[in-house]
């Protein structure tokens, strides 16, 4: 029995979970600052790094008390070292840092995106051949695994990421932030009205937003120089639709190309409901186990730390205390390319 503490501070929440074995959560605390940036339309990474330090203690603390057990049961620190904000980052690479001195513990980081990923192993065993499409507001990623700990990313975006579009069109169409399950909620009541140009990139696992996110500022601007009051629902749901099924045939193309024994959603943006019934109608007949994270696990935790930590663990990865956080950490394998 392996029990990992993982510390996860990359963006804007501070948290900090207990493992066991990289299956079973014993505990699973997340302090969000969101209601402190919605304010300012985004997170700000000065306010998110101090907000970091005065919680970290706290947070430790109550994942340790909550998991009912103490440091002496514990057997390695994970923390993530990157990619995410370098203020924010290195909150938690100290804190981990200082309780793995404190009390004589190995450190192994974690790559945030490989925590998403791993996070589908509280849902089921992982299975290889395996491919994962990791959605967030910094990635779009298809991600290859002939194999654990293997990592080949086959197709990323040229632009922004999928939640970084969603986000910039809820702003838009004043919706605050974070926009994606805005979005999710209000493209539910929205009628097919627009149409809206679906992404076109010429290499076959390749995604691109942008020009989406400029013709829905384009097609708000239109209707309103022609005084037609724009409905939101309405540009929500073709936005929607045509981000995801653009996103979906990709990935569907490259299962049928690549043959996984698993397809696993990763990431902030694979809470979206409508995403959820799209692939799931996809991967049907597709012959390759889909699996979909609970909500609670797509985005930021510590939690999917702790999973691909205990991999990690496993395998010997250990850092030492001069590693410093990575803000444009590349995942696994990828920096030898
Ligand atoms: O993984 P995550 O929590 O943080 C990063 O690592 O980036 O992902 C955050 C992103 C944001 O862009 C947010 O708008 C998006 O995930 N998101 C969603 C939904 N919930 C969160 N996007 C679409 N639909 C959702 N329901
Ligand atoms: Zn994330």
């Amino acid at each position: 029995m392996t029990m990992i503490l993982a510390i996860e501070t990359s963006c804007d929440e501070t948290a900090c979970a207990v493992v066991e074995d990289g299956r079973r959560i014993l505990s699973d605390i997340v302090s969000s600052q969101i209601n402190v940036h919605t304010k300012f339309g985004g997170v700000v990474p000065e306010v998110a790094s101090r907000i970091h330090v005065e919680n970290i203690s706290a947070v430790i603390t109550e994942a340790i008390e909550k998991a009912g057990v103490t440091m002496d049961d514990i057997d390695a620190v994970a923390y993530t070292q990157g990619p995410g904000l370098v203020g924010s980052l290195h909150v938690g690479v100290q804190a981990a840092k200082t309780a793995a001195w404190a009390f004589g513990k190995p450190l192994v980081p974690v790559n945030h995106m490989t925590g998403h990923i791993y996070a589908n192993a509280f849902v089921s065993e992982l299975k290889f051949p395996l491919m994962a499409l990791v959605i967030s507001g910094g990635h779009t990623e298809l991600v290859w695994m002939q194999d654990e700990w293997d990592f080949k990313v086959i197709g990323t975006t040229r632009d922004d990421a999928i939640g970084e579009a969603y986000d910039k069109v809820a702003r838009v169409l004043g919706l605050g932030y974070p926009g994606g399950p805005k979005i999710d909620r209000i493209a539910k009541e929205g009628k097919p009205h627009y149409t809206l140009p679906v992404p076109k990139v010429s290499t076959p696992y390749d995604f691109s937003f942008s020009g989406l996110k400029t013709a829905v500022l384009q097609l708000i601007q239109r209707e309103e120089r022609k005084g037609e009051a724009v409905s939101a629902a309405d540009v929500a749901y073709a936005f929607q639709e045509t981000a995801l099924a653009s996103m979906t045939d990709k990935t569907v193309k490259a299962v049928g190309e690549y043959r996984p024994a698993m397809l696993v959603l990763a990431g902030g943006v694979a809470a979206n409901s409508r995403l959820r019934e799209m692939i799931t109608e996809k991967m049907k007949d597709s012959g390759t186990e889909l699996v979909i994270p609970p909500l609670r696990c797509c985005t930021d935790n510590a939690a999917m730390i702790g999973a691909a930590g205990y991999i990690a663990y496993k395998r010997g990865l250990f850092g030492g205390y001069d590693a410093s956080a990575d803000p444009s950490m590349l995942m696994p394998g990828e920096e030898f390319e």
